[in-house]
């Protein structure tokens, strides 16, 4: 790796705890404003102190967060589709590499759909996004999606998406945690964090599911509804945070939340 992308994914992964805890709030990029998001900016503004980085799309980089923002930026740069449109996994690049290095992003995201009809076109986007990357520096986070079928998150078909985002080129993977997840982590070269998914019944819930990914291998988490969704989403950063970095039991981490 070059001094540049070494630099950033420095920034993004601590390289004190091999870890992460990103928060993501780039959603609105085919699910519109969703509850909670509708405000982006007042919503990250108490969370921003406790992430190390944020994801989102430029239009709500540009329009609702502070350019004195010191947290790393994950610039969401695929897009194209919608929830109500034909093909959830008709997605492509939309926002340049040049957009990227002008918004002073420290990586880009970008969704594969393996095992759909977009799949070839998703997957070759990938490799022109890490091609252009490499080029400037600029790490590639590919986003194993799985749109609505969220029944596709078995360790099996996340061990072969995360892999073919590994071998293409991508810096790191974000994927879903799972049964068997450890196999996932085994046949996947580059450090991967999980998604939370949608909002979860409780709290304890999102706290076992960042415990479970954190001692399976994650690398990190990259979660958003069950933070901001949350009745009290500082507290739950804080404590997701506790269990990432400083390897907190649930019954520690939960002590903050007072649950
Ligand atoms: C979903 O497509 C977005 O990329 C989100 O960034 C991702 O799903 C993480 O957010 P959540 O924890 O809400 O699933």
């Amino acid at each position: 790796m070059d001094w540049g992308m070494k630099n950033r994914m420095s920034r993004l992964i601590r390289p004190e705890t091999g870890r992460a805890v990103w928060l993501a709030i780039d959603h609105g990029y085919f699910l519109g404003p969703l509850s909670k998001l509708e405000d982006p900016g007042k919503t990250v503004k108490p969370l921003l102190a406790y992430t190390d980085a944020i994801m989102l799309t430029r239009g709500v980089l540009r329009n609702c967060i502070s350019a004195d923002l010191k947290v790393p930026i994950i610039l969401r740069v695929s897009g194209g589709n919608s929830i109500v449109g034909p093909a959830l996994s008709d997605e492509g690049i939309q926002t340049c590499m040049e957009e990227a290095i002008r918004l002073n992003a420290s990586a880009v995201a970008f969704s594969i759909y393996v095992g759909t009809k977009h799949e070839h076109n998703t997957l070759m986007a990938l490799g022109e996004l890490v091609n252009e990357g490499q080029r400037y520096g600029i790490p590639v986070l590919a986003v194993t999606a799985v749109g609505k079928e969220l029944e596709k998150r078995d360790a099996r078909y996340l061990a072969l998406s995360c892999r073919i985002a590994a071998e293409l080129g991508a810096q790191a993977v974000k994927t879903y945690y799972c049964e068997d997840f450890k196999e996932v982590v085994k046949g996947c070269p580059v450090p991967l964090v999980i998604a939370g998914g949608p909002k979860l019944k409780t709290k304890l819930d999102a706290l076992h599911l960042a415990y479970d990914a954190i001692s399976e291998g994650a690398a990190g988490l990259d979660m958003g509804r069950n933070i901001w969704q949350s009745d009290n989403a500082v507290g739950m950063i804080k404590a997701i945070k506790r269990i990432v970095h400083d390897n907190a039991s649930i019954k520690e981490a939960a002590k903050l939340l007072k649950i």
